[in-house]
């Protein structure tokens, strides 16, 4: 019998957390053993083995990749936004509700709505969009708005991978480059292995780190034994039964993405929850028991060797 009442005191509100699922991690464990560093090719195996990881989805359908035939290894989706924020200072554009390392890097940084964007911008758009989980519903919009006014766009897919029912095409003139990892759709945030996929290689911190052997060995070796191990899809396919009864029990609309579900306030707006927590604890990954008495453990107030609770 599940306990529901307690299980939904482990929604997560506030900022959602990503999947994580101890099987991946316990099996990056294992990799330390093996000597990879003098393997030949290992970038390029990487490379060729994310692609397919990427293009192997069958719960979504991303069209227009070819399109962008040069792809690089970088440190995760945040080193694409750093290469990008580094090379293009101010002229760097964000939308409302995007991720919040732009405005961790700049507080002030401009925000646009398709009418509001102009020449001279440089625009970074998520897809999926954090916090919906689905493509911006604005998205087409700020696309063919900005190949009118020639400002080029660069699209953040760290969320790819964990969603399902994704469809889009990239191939849309004003898309100059895409950014990719294995943080959300594997649960591998705390390693940030990706690739950035452009149209066109232009001068920055990733291209000098491709081009001159500077790339991380470690990451490109964990990243094609993840993605040989477990494949795409890893995370629906292992979560998705029980993310759906989740959603159900605790009367959240579901997303498009693992760990994130909505959920309706008395004002009848709906705001991000995050189910990693729940989903773990119904596949058995975590014991609610552990969990709620470490609860306990952390709420236990310490004992003042002063007061004179001790002398008694
Ligand atoms: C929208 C978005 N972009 C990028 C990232 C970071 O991606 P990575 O872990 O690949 O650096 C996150 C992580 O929270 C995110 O939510």
């Amino acid at each position: 019998m599940k306990d529901w009442s307690k299980l939904k005191d482990l929604v997560q509100r506030g900022k959602p957390r990503a999947m994580y699922d101890r099987e991946i991690h316990g099996f990056l464990s294992t990799l330390a053993k093996e000597h990879f560093s003098d393997q030949a090719d290992l970038r390029e195996r990487f490379i060729a083995a994310f692609d397919l990881w990427l293009n192997g989805s069958r719960l979504n359908a991303l069209g227009g990749i070819s399109a962008f035939p040069h792809r690089d290894f970088c440190v995760g989706v945040t080193h694409f936004l750093d290469d990008l924020h580094q090379m293009n200072g101010e002229r760097i554009v964000v939308v409302q509700g995007d991720y919040r390392y732009h405005w961790r890097l700049r507080p002030q940084i401009v925000m646009r709505t398709p009418e509001s964007l102009a020449p001279g911008d440089v625009l970074i758009l998520a897809m999926p969009f954090p916090s919906l989980g689905d493509v911006h519903p604005r998205m087409q919009e700020f696309l063919d708005r900005a190949l009118q006014l020639k400002v080029p766009v660069h699209v953040d897919s760290a969320w790819y991978g964990c969603t399902r029912g994704i469809h889009f095409d990239y191939d849309h003139p004003a898309i100059r480059s895409i950014g990719f990892s294995l943080s959300k759709g594997l649960g591998l945030g705390a390693n940030r292995i990706g690739v950035r996929y452009s149209r066109e290689r232009t001068n920055g911190p990733i291209t000098i780190l491709n081009d001159h052997s500077m790339w991380i060995n470690v990451l490109l070796w964990y990243g094609i034994k993840a993605i040989e191990e477990f494949g795409s899809d890893y995370l629906w396919n292992k979560y998705g039964a029980r993310y759906d009864e989740a959603v159900k029990e605790l009367k959240l609309v579901p997303t498009k993405a693992i760990h994130l579900a909505r959920e309706l306030d008395a004002h009848g707006n709906l705001h991000p929850v995050g189910l990693r927590t729940v989903l773990r604890v119904l596949k058995g990954d975590l014991i609610l028991e552990e969990i709620w008495r470490s609860r306990d453990d952390l709420n236990a107030q310490p004992l003042d060797p002063k007061s004179s609770a001790l002398s008694n």
